[in-house]
C-alpha cells in the first residue's frame, strides 16, 4: 500500500478539523496550552491508552483517557491520535465503540477504562480494556473494523463482552480490576497472559480487614477470546502505597552486556500508586513456569514529580521500549481542557548503574526551529552571578541542554551548593530553577526533631515495636524509595505541629519528603527525623510567579564522575519547556522530573546558568533551541516506516 493513497484525504480531514479548533492550541490565546506535547485542542485527558507499532503500515497509534464533554473526570472515552515518529502526531478523535455510552454499553455504564494493544500473531491489533460498570470493573475487547484502513478509525466491541466477566479468585472489591496490560505470549504453553491490578484478600483475611494490592494474570489461548484467571504475579500491603492501577510488565533487553543479566534479559512491573499519585518500577526476573515475579531492589519512581499511570509498548522500527505518561494539571483549570502527555521517552536498562535510564525520545530534534544559544567553549561560572543564556522574551517552547562540570565533593562540603538552570526567567527575581542541590544535613539523625511541611507519604508504624526500630524502619523506608530526601518518626501518642487532621493516638507513623531544608527543621518531642545524605535533583518554583501551587519538589541525584578529569564530577540536563509543563532529564534520564509552571507573563523565556557555593564550577557546553509543534503535517511525512 502506498501512503500517498491515504494520507491525502486523512491530512483533508484533518485540516479541517483543526481549523476550526485552532483557537484553543494557539499558545498566543492560551500560554499554558502544549505545542510540543500530544493532546486533544480541548477537553479533559488522562493515562495513555493502548501505544503501539503497527507492523502492517508503520504508523503508531496512541489512545488516552478522554471526557468528550468537558474539562472534568468524567464519562471515559477513548481518544485516539497517531503518528509515523512519533514525534509529530494527528488527530484521530474518539474511537466510537469507546465513547462512553451506558445505553449501548451497559457493562460500561461508568466508562470505558484504561487497556493495552496486543498485536495477536504478531499482526492483529486488539484492544483489551477496563469496561467500568458502576456495579463492577471487568474487562472488555475491541477488534479494528476495517483492516484495510490504515488509521484504524473504527473499532468493534467483541459480542461476547465483557470476556472477563467475574473478579479474580480472592477478590475483595470489584471496583478495582482493571488496565490489562499488553498480553505477553506463553511458548511454552501457547498462551496469551495478560496483567491487571485489583485487591485480594490479604493474609489477614477479609475479616481483619487485611486487603492487599495485587497484579494477577489471566491467560487466553491465540483466538484471544476465552480468558481464565491464571496466577498472581505480585501482592503488596496497602500501607503505604494505596492500592495498584495502570501495571506495566515487560521483558528489556540490557544494551551492554552485563554478568547480572540472564540471557533472557530484565523484566520490568511497572505500578501507578494511586496514594502518592506517583508511577513505581521493580526490575527482576520472571519464572514462566512459576509465574513468579522476583524483584530485584526496591521500588524506583519513574519519574520524581508529575507524571502519573504511564504506558510503553516496544516499536520494533527504532527498536526501542517507549513509554507515555499523563501529567496532570496542579492546582490550576482553565475550564477548556486539562492534562497532557508527557514527552515519548525511551526505557533502557543501564547495566553500570542496575536501573533503568527514561530519557527523551532522541528523534524529537526533528522539532528543532531556530538556535537561541550554543557554546562548546567552556566557561567558567560565577558564584555570584548568573550566566545568561537567553533574555526573557521569545519562544516559551524551548529544549535546553547544558553540561557542567565541578570539585566532586562539592556536595558534600558546601552545604548550600546549587548548581543548575534558572529557567521560564522573566527577571532577576523571577524565575524557576532546576538542577542539583546539597542535603546538607544528610546521615543525621535528629532527636526531638520534627520536619514539617508537605510529606509525600505518611503511614502508621507498628505500636508494639520500640521506638529506635520504628525510626530505623521509618529511616530505611526512606532510604529505599530515591524520592525520598528526608524523614520524620512521630512517636505514639504525639501531635505534630505541623500535622492536619492527625490527632495525638497510640499509633506511631513516618512521614516521608521530597524536599527539606536545614532551617525548616523545629525542635520537637513528637519526633525523630533524618536527612538522607546524597545531593538531590530539584525543581523549585517558589520564585517562578505560578499561578497554582508554588513548591519544591525533586529526589536524590547521583553525582557522576567526570570521565576526563579526576576529582571532578559531571552533570548534564536536558530541560523541555512548553506552555505550562517543564519536563526535565538529569544524565540522559538517570533522574527525571516533570511539573507544571502557569506563568501568565508571555516574556518569561530567559534561560540563565548558576552556580552556587563554588568557584570552581564550568559550563562545559549549552544549547537553547526554540520548538516547532507536534501537528505539522509536512514534517511527519518524512518518516515512511512502512514494511
Ligand atoms: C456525561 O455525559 C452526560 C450526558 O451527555 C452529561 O449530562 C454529563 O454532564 C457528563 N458528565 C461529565 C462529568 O462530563
Ligand atoms: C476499509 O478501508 C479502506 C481504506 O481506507 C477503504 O478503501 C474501504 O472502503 C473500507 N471499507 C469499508 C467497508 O469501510
Ligand atoms: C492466531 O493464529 C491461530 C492459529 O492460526 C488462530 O487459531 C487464531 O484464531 C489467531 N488469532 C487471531 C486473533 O487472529
Ligand atoms: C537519640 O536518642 C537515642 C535514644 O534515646 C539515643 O540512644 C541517642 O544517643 C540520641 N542521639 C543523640 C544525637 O542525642
Ligand atoms: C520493620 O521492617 C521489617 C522489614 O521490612 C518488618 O518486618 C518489621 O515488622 C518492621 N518493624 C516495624 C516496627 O514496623
Amino acid at each position: 500500500m502506498s501512503m500517498a493513497s491515504f494520507v491525502h484525504p486523512v491530512l483533508a480531514m484533518l485540516a479541517a478539523l483543526l481549523g476550526g479548533l485552532s483557537a484553543a492550541s494557539d499558545p498566543e490565546a492560551d500560554p499554558y496550552f502544549p505545542v510540543f506535547h500530544v493532546r486533544p485542542p480541548e477537553n479533559w485527558i488522562n493515562d495513555p491508552n493502548g501505544p503501539f507499532r503497527d507492523p502492517r503500515t508503520g504508523l503508531i497509534h496512541l489512545w488516552m483517557q478522554y471526557n468528550p464533554g468537558g474539562a472534568n473526570w468524567g464519562n471515559m472515552s477513548w481518544y485516539h491520535v497517531v503518528s509515523w515518529d512519533g514525534v509529530t502526531w494527528e488527530h484521530v478523535g474518539v474511537t466510537e465503540a469507546l465513547r462512553f455510552n451506558p445505553s449501548k454499553y451497559p457493562y460500561a455504564d461508568a466508562g470505558f477504562y484504561s487497556g493495552s494493544v496486543t498485536l495477536v500473531n504478531g499482526s492483529h491489533p486488539i484492544i483489551a480494556y477496563t469496561c467500568a460498570g458502576t456495579k463492577a470493573q471487568l474487562q472488555c475487547l475491541a477488534w479494528p473494523k476495517n483492516t484495510s484502513d490504515p488509521m484504524l478509525i473504527e473499532w468493534q466491541e467483541d459480542p461476547d463482552n465483557p470476556v472477563i466477566a467475574s473478579v479474580p479468585p480472592g477478590g475483595l472489591s470489584i471496583t478495582i480490576f482493571r488496565d490489562p496490560t499488553t498480553a505477553l505470549w506463553d511458548e511454552r504453553r501457547q498462551l496469551y497472559l495478560m496483567h491487571l491490578a485489583t485487591s485480594l484478600k490479604g493474609a489477614g483475611g477479609e475479616a481483619a480487614g487485611a486487603p492487599v494490592a495485587a497484579v494477577v494474570g489471566y491467560s487466553a489461548d491465540s483466538s484471544f477470546r476465552r480468558w481464565s484467571f491464571d496466577s498472581i504475579l505480585l501482592q503488596e500491603n496497602y500501607v503505604p502505597r494505596g492500592m495498584f492501577e495502570c501495571p506495566d510488565f515487560f521483558n528489556l533487553q540490557p544494551t551492554e552486556a552485563d554478568d547480572i543479566m540472564s540471557p533472557a534479559g530484565i523484566w520490568v512491573l511497572k505500578l501507578s500508586m494511586m496514594v502518592v499519585t506517583l508511577d513505581f518500577y521493580w526490575l527482576g526476573l520472571f519464572d514462566w513456569e512459576s509465574r513468579e515475579f522476583v524483584r530485584m531492589g526496591s521500588a524506583v519512581p519513574l519519574d520524581y514529580g508529575n507524571y502519573y499511570a504511564s504506558k510503553s509498548f516496544f516499536d520494533p522500527v527504532m527498536n526501542r521500549r517507549i513509554i507515555f505518561g499523563w501529567v496532570r494539571e496542579y492546582g490550576l483549570s482553565n475550564g477548556k481542557w486539562a492534562g497532557l502527555q508527557a514527552l515519548p521517552r525511551v526505557m533502557e536498562y543501564d547495566s553500570q548503574y542496575r536501573t533503568l535510564r527514561v530519557y527523551p525520545l532522541p528523534s524529537l530534534d526533528g522539532l528543532r526551529q531556530e538556535t537561541l544559544y550554543h557554546s562548546a567553549v567552556p566557561q567558567v561560572l560565577s558564584a555570584t552571578s548568573p550566566l545568561n543564556l537567553v533574555k526573557p522574551g521569545g519562544s516559551q517552547q524551548q529544549e535546553i541542554i547544558a553540561t557542567i562540570t565541578f570539585p566532586q565533593d562539592l556536595f558534600d562540603i558546601e552545604p548550600e551548593a546549587f548548581l543548575g538552570l534558572r529557567i521560564r526567567e522573566v527577571s532577576a527575581t523571577q524565575y524557576a530553577s532546576v538542577g542539583l542541590t546539597s542535603n546538607p544535613l544528610g546521615g543525621q539523625i535528629l532527636n526531638t526533631t520534627d520536619i514539617p511541611g508537605i510529606d509525600y507519604m505518611n503511614f502508621p508504624m507498628s505500636p508494639h515495636a520500640p521506638d529506635a526500630a520504628n525510626a530505623q524502619n521509618c529511616s530505611d523506608f526512606c532510604l529505599n524509595d530515591l524520592r525520598c530526601v528526608a524523614w520524620t518518626y512521630v512517636l505514639p501518642g504525639q501531635t505534630r505541629a505541623s500535622e492536619s487532621g492527625r490527632t495525638a493516638d497510640a499509633t506511631p507513623s513516618c512521614a516521608l519528603k521530597t524536599f527539606a531544608t536545614a532551617a525548616q527543621r523545629k525542635t520537637s518531642a513528637c519526633c525523630v527525623s533524618g536527612f538522607v545524605k546524597s545531593p538531590l535533583l530539584i525543581l523549585d518554583t517558589s520564585s517562578s510567579g505560578t499561578q497554582g501551587a508554588k513548591f519544591t519538589t525533586g529526589g536524590r541525584a547521583r553525582v557522576m564522575p567526570d570521565p576526563d578529569v579526576a576529582g571532578r564530577a559531571r552533570v548534564s540536563l536536558h530541560v523541555f519547556n512548553d506552555g505550562s509543563v517543564t519536563e526535565s532529564f538529569k544524565d540522559q534520564g538517570l533522574e527525571r522530573l516533570t511539573a507544571r509552571l502557569y506563568i501568565p507573563e508571555m516574556d518569561s523565556a530567559g534561560v540563565s546558568v548558576v552556580a552556587k557555593g563554588t568557584e570552581q564550577a564550568t559550563l562545559e557546553t549549552a544549547e537553547v533551541y526554540a520548538l516547532g509543534t507536534i501537528w505539522d503535517k509536512q514534517s511527519s511525512q518524512q518518516y515512511p516506516y512502512f514494511l
